[in-house]
């Protein structure tokens, strides 16, 4: 008699709906919100995911995505040979204990609007990292901005313009874009003055900004492959996946040509010209002139997102794209890395013709970034503290980098993870030797305590060359050796056995 596969009951999952977006999103998020009401109890098997596929009547493919999307966010683990299971970690994690119960669930969340389903999950993904090694951006205590930003602020709160007060000017305070354009003119090359810089609350607005500015719903775009998640992710949520040109990219960075193949009449480009992310290598001057080159004759935007290029640790910073072609090209900048992420001060520099529109977009959004803050960074910039910042910054940057490049040498064979050459800014990439998979290198890391993310699914559809993330900001010798050493067993735990 043949045999049949047992199916598995899945109570716990709700119908999923072939007209509601991808099925493996809706999967995971069934998966997180059954977790979340505690149907799926830390420690729980689940079932195959041929099982699972079967039960559900969706291709396995689906099911094997939705894993592995979890498995990247913590909420799964899986064993060689124990199958797949909720994460025991989760039984312990007290923000999810305090918050995720008490959340009000309306009913089924299958119910949801479609949107509100997207920034959840979205939300989920962009949970921060403990700040352990080898989370990014973490600012070192060493480069803090100190006594001067200290003084300003005790000075400018009691009576200068960080005192309380009104509404403030939605395109942001004047000194400071007076200051930060003055700043950019000098160390990056951008084309611009006080009255095209709108302040941002940081990059990651900025690129929302541009979004709602530039596109139009039916417009397609460019966008590296890999790329950062905060544009993918932005670009996904409002509006239609397939409307995304994800252009590859190579040691030159983003291919022109290429995108020109893919869709020539593309609105915007979204790029990373002085520091691809996540592989860090620049665009090189032929391809920095193709790009302007098809932006000027299609008439379409370049939004360029400079976020680190300050910290180069050989040479001079490349200077800016805007420079090449300012009537083309929203730049993109941050005080995240050369000051402090929790800071939230960034700046678009936009063509004089866009200016309102950002700054009716902003208004709707927030109004204006916190009025005393931008006044703070105004002086300090105005009265030479940045510049001096930067140079001390950049010293502690390249030190703690050199010290997570020796210590990943020490512990992590080459056949194993190799590192990909960069020189710039505070993450550097660990490639994986074939058959060990990124996702779940992060799972295991993060059990021991290591803080990490993947490069996999910074790529298209979330599959790409396996590859970690290390930022080797605010971190001691001894946190990044002993990180170091919990990072290679987790490597070693997750490559299949050798024949
Ligand atoms: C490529 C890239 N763009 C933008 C951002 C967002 O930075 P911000 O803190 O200014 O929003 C980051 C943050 O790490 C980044 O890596």
């Amino acid at each position: 008699m043949p045999r049949t596969a047992k199916v598995p009951e899945v109570p716990f999952i709700g119908a999923l709906s072939r007209d509601a977006g991808p099925l493996s999103r809706q999967l995971a998020q069934a998966m997180r919100d059954a977790v979340a009401r505690g149907d799926l109890k830390p420690g729980e098997a689940l079932p195959s995911t041929r099982a699972l596929a079967t039960a559900l009547g969706v291709a396995r493919g689906t099911v094997v995505e939705a894993f592995e999307q979890l498995i990247a966010e913590g909420f799964l683990e899986s064993q060689q040979g124990a199958g797949t299971q909720v994460a025991a970690a989760l039984a312990w994690e007290p923000e999810r204990e305090t918050r995720s119960p008490a959340r009000p669930m309306p009913g089924d969340a299958a119910q949801l609007p479609a949107a509100a389903r997207a920034y959840a999950s979205i939300a989920r993904e962009f949970t921060a990292l403990p700040q352990v090694p080898f989370a990014v951006s973490v600012p070192a205590g060493a480069a803090a901005p100190g006594d001067e930003w200290r003084r300003l602020g005790n000075r400018l709160r009691a009576g200068g313009g960080a005192a309380p007060s009104g509404y403030g000017d939605p395109q942001g305070a004047l000194p400071l874009r007076v200051a930060i354009a003055d700043y950019l003119r000098r160390s990056r090359s951008v084309r611009c003055d006080a009255s095209q810089v709108v302040i941002t609350t940081g990059t990651q607005q900025g690129l929302f900004l541009a979004c709602q500015v530039l596109l139009d719903r039916d417009d397609t775009v460019w966008v590296e492959n890999p790329a950062y998640r905060g544009i993918t992710a932005i670009l996904e949520s409002t509006g239609t996946r397939e409307r995304i040109a994800r252009v590859p990219v190579d040691e030159e960075g983003i291919d022109v040509d290429a995108g020109i193949a893919m869709a020539p009449q593309a609105r915007a480009a979204f790029v990373t010209p002085s520091h691809q992310y996540p592989l860090g290598m620049p665009l090189s001057m032929g391809r920095r002139r193709a790009l302007v080159h098809w932006a000027e004759t299609h008439q379409a935007w370049v939004v360029e997102d400079d976020y680190d290029s300050e910290l180069r640790y050989a040479g001079h910073p490349f200077p800016s794209l805007q420079g090449l072609a300012p009537e083309r090209v929203v730049y993109l900048g941050t005080f995240s890395k050369i000051l402090y992420p929790s800071l939230r001060l960034g700046y678009a520099v936009v063509p004089d013709g866009l200016v309102d529109a950002f700054v009716g977009a902003r208004v709707l959004m927030d109004r204006h970034p916190p009025v005393a803050d931008q006044h703070v960074l105004a002086a300090f910039i105005a009265e030479g503290h940045l510049d001096r910042h930067i140079r001390r910054v950049r010293g502690v940057h390249a030190e703690r980098r050199a010290c997570v490049i020796a210590a990943i040498g020490r512990h992590i064979p080459k056949d194993l993870a190799w590192l990909q050459p960069s020189d710039q800014g505070m993450h550097l990439v660990l490639w994986l030797a074939p058959g060990i998979d990124d996702r779940q290198v992060v799972a295991q890391a993060a059990e021991a305590g290591v803080s990490l993310r993947a490069v996999s699914p910074t790529y298209a559809g979330g599959s790409g060359p396996a590859g970690l993330v290390l930022g080797f900001g605010g971190f001691t010798d001894q946190q990044i050796e002993d990180a170091a050493g919990k990072l290679a067993q987790a490597i070693r735990s997750c490559r299949a056995p050798q024949p």
